[in-house]
């Protein structure tokens, strides 16, 4: 049975998108089939990994708005062990649409549950907010992984996140872990990066994993070409970082 991951953090810009893709590539480099799943309407998880979701008359709303919809059919494959469900702005709609809908926030989990037993991994790109989609999310989830942008102000929206992911667990998700916060867009040398991921060590403790994932032009570089960073560079750091993560994530090392 495939492990369902939760790629979450309100906060918009915090490398969300970017940490799917990479760790969904080196994932499939360690030899895992992985489903990736675009639950953004800007879908930039989509075109990150070379589809042009606006031409698309199916998708993942789809999956959410009809009950009769078989999700295998609307999974896109993108390499060799690797897929996506992916998104456009249809998906806008569901925020709304959801909301009379009885059992509104299993509607995702329900949607996976024929391909969950298909891979090794399936790792859900949220989007820059706490509506109903990623509560969706968090419901599916069996962990949740946050990345943090290393600037002033993460923490904040840490905190509201962790009081959000213990409602869904007391309410909707028991089962749900916390995978660990990951540092990102680090910028070396800088006081200001150090402070907050000190900062973030000291209130969230062994939370917050060990590799940081630093700031480099290689990321934008390479999803210009809709490339991972693994793909594009190999042997760059943000790679090797990615790498360590995926290692880490295979290790059921999650904690609530
Ligand atoms: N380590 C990094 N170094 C440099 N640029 C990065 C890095 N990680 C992400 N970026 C860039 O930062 C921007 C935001 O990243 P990304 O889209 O992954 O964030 P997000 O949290 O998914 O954003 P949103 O909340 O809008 O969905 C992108 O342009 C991306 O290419
Ligand atoms: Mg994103």
């Amino acid at each position: 049975m495939g492990r369902i991951i939760a790629i979450a953090n309100q906060k918009g810009g915090v490398g969300k998108t970017t940490t799917t893709i990479n760790l969904g590539a080196a994932l499939v480099e360690l030899g895992y089939r992985v489903l990736l799943v675009d639950l953004d309407p800007q879908a930039a998880l989509s075109y990150g990994v070379g589809i042009q979701a606006d031409n698309l008359s199916r998708t993942i709303y789809n999956a959410l708005s009809d009950p009769g919809q078989k999700p295998a059919e609307l999974v896109c494959s993108v390499r060799q062990g690797l897929d996506i469900l992916p998104a456009n702005i249809d998906l806008a709609a569901a925020e709304i649409e959801l909301i009379p809908i009885i059992s509104r926030e299993t509607i995702l989990k329900e949607a996976l549950a024929p391909l969950v037993a298909q891979y090794s991994f399936i790792l859900i790109d949220c989007g820059p907010n706490l509506g109903l989609l990623t509560i969706n999310a968090l419901t599916a989830a069996d962990t949740v992984l946050i990345p943090m942008q290393c600037e002033y102000f993460a923490l904040r929206a840490i905190d509201l996140l962790l009081r959000i992911i213990k409602r869904v667990q007391a309410r909707l998700n028991p089962g749900l872990t916390i995978a660990g916060i990951l540092g990102t867009l680090y910028q070396t040398g800088t006081r200001h990066a150090d402070e907050v991921l000190t900062q973030a060590r000291t209130l969230f403790g062994e939370r917050v994993f060990d590799v940081v994932v630093k700031k480099s032009i290689r990321f934008a570089e390479a999803s210009a070409l809709s490339r991972s960073i693994l793909e594009f560079a190999p042997d760059h750091e943000g790679a090797e970082a990615y790498r360590t993560l995926a290692e880490v994530m295979t290790h059921d090392n999650t904690e609530k």
